[in-house]
């Protein structure tokens, strides 16, 4: 690489209490150059970042920051020095604007009096989401956002700060296939100016397409860095994991049962169009579309989070209102979000947050059955590979993977008979992925049904049964399971 070193960390350590999380590790990165820090949920990625951007203290070990060594103190500091991180946990504030976040803190002034310069800033902020090819009005309350769009604004904010080093902490598992493109442009044009960016992904078909190098770390320990070039999926696979991991979509065809659930003209005015589907004991539902086009909104309204105009709702073929979760709950269904936070009480340690939904099973005479929250716990923990040191460790302290698992997990257990499931691998690492398509099997063995809901193309393709395609609040194409092509899908979820 002809390019020079311009960020370079010697033998960095970090423990947290029972976890040894960063393990000596020597790092190394070049202007210009796009380095992925890969590994599974746990491995060290986010703390590794937070070390270099001020907002963790390291124990030991050594920063260089274009030969110098630097002691980084606070995210501020790291700012100073040309740092910029894009957090795993979005950091943008729901009741601010988009303007105001993006220049929070750092609002242009006017002269000669030193007011805020509203438009000024309005225009600046505009400018920037422009660069980003991103259609959001920096007035919107960044709360009335989707996850995509929040997120988009947080890279807006990182950008602005004309860091040279950026860190960006997971940026794209949020973002839908357009978004995470221009993602993918603004990143080379950053390159292209000479900027050094530190990427987290767990998609690793995204590797060759932005990256130079990659390294990998596992249980806080540098596996190796590659080039590229010698980086193929199974070597990096083998490099995480430690193992070889075999079929990446363990897919069963299981017996498809009776009708659990009938949705008849569904509608939300002016977000989801009289929507009608029908779902079966044992059967995987995958409902693909691009961001916006309401996936979530059926979800909710399903769900009884979100009011319904109109419509009606079948359960066992017995009409229902659903007018609230807790209604949806005591009738049978179970939702995992799209934003994992919702569902977790980050101050409850692992086996209260997984057994949340089950609380009438965990209880008797209203008392809370302890050794079977234990074991329930025990067994989520264990299959879903969730690193923790301890079982009673509070879900705060969890790497964001390993959180996604415990909300994953809470609904697992809820004994629910239909599942809906939005983007449930999301930010979750190759091997739990696994766990968690087997999960959703042996659910079904069990007659439950799933609503699977993903923006990613080879889950939907290999493990729904049939798939519906999701455009501008309406189903607009209806396909059994092995019948359709990841082409079809994209053309249908397109064109709506
Ligand atoms: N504040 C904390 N207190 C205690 N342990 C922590 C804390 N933050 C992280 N850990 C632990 O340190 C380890 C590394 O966590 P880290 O967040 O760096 O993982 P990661 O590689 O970013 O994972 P993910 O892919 O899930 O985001 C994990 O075992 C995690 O449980
Ligand atoms: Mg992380």
């Amino acid at each position: 690489m002809s390019s020079s070193l311009i960020l370079r960390t010697e033998a960095l350590d970090k423990s947290y209490p029972g976890v040894h999380a960063l393990d000596h590790v020597d790092f190394d990165l070049y202007e210009g150059e796009v380095h992925v820090l890969l590994g599974e949920n746990g491995a060290g990625k986010s703390t590794f970042m937070k070390i270099i951007s001020g907002s963790l203290p390291k124990d030991s070990g050594r920063i260089f920051l274009r030969g110098q060594e630097v002691d980084i103190v606070s995210p501020q500091h790291a700012r100073e020095l040309g740092i910029g991180m894009v957090y795993q946990e979005l950091s943008v504030i729901p009741g601010l604007s988009v303007g105001e976040n993006i220049f929070l803190g750092r609002l242009p002034k006017r002269k000669p009096f030193g007011t805020v310069d509203w438009s000024e800033a309005r225009s600046q902020a505009k400018r920037l989401l422009d660069d980003l090819g991103v259609d959001i009005d920096p007035g919107e309350r960044v709360g009335n956002l989707g996850i995509g769009e929040q997120q988009l604004t947080e890279i807006a904010k990182t950008l602005s700060m004309k860091a040279r080093v950026v860190l960006l902490d997971e940026p794209s598992s949020a973002l839908s296939d357009e978004e995470r493109e221009r993602l993918f442009t603004i990143m080379r044009g950053l390159q292209e100016k000479g900027v050094a960016i530190i990427y987290v992904s767990h998609r690793l078909v995204e590797i060759p397409q932005v990256a130079q190098r990659v390294t990998v770390l596992r249980d806080g320990v540098k596996i190796g860095t590659l080039l590229v070039d010698e980086a193929d999926e199974a070597t990096l696979i083998r490099m995480m994991v430690g193992r070889e991991l075999g079929e990446q979509y363990p897919k069963e065809r299981i017996e498809r049962g009776r009708e659990l659930l009938r949705v008849q003209g569904l509608t939300v005015k002016g977000v989801l169009n009289g929507l009608n589907l029908s779902l079966h004991e044992g059967e995987i539902l995958g409902i693909f579309g691009v961001l916006g086009a309401g996936r979530t909104d059926f979800a909710r309204a399903l769900f009884g989070v979100d009011p319904i105009d109109s419509g009606e709702v079948f359960l066992d073929g017995r009409k229902v209102e659903i007018s609230s979760p807790s209604e949806a709950i005591d009738l049978g269904l179970g939702y995992v979000t799209e934003d994992r936070k919702d569902g977790l009480v980050p101050r409850l340690a692992i086996p209260a947050n997984i057994t949340l939904a089950s609380l009438k099973k965990m209880t008797r005479l209203g008392f809370l059955k302890h050794d079977e929250e234990r074991a329930s716990a025990e067994k989520y923990v264990e299959e879903l590979d969730i690193h923790t040191p301890r079982l009673s460790q509070m879900v705060e302290f969890l790497s964001g993977g390993n959180q996604q698992k415990v909300a994953l997990a809470k609904w697992l257990c809820s004994q629910a008979k239909i599942l809906i499931l939005d983007e449930p691998t999301r930010g979750i690492d190759v091997g739990a992925k696994v766990e968690v398509f087997r999960l959703m099997n042996d659910l079904a063995k069990q007659g439950v049904g799933i609503i699977m809901i993903s923006s990613e193309l080879p889950e939907v393709l290999a493990m729904a049964d049939r798939i519906l395609v999701m455009a501008d609040g309406s189903f607009v194409a209806e396909y059994e399971g092995g019948q359709a092509s990841g082409e079809d899908l994209m053309r249908d979820a397109v064109a709506g």
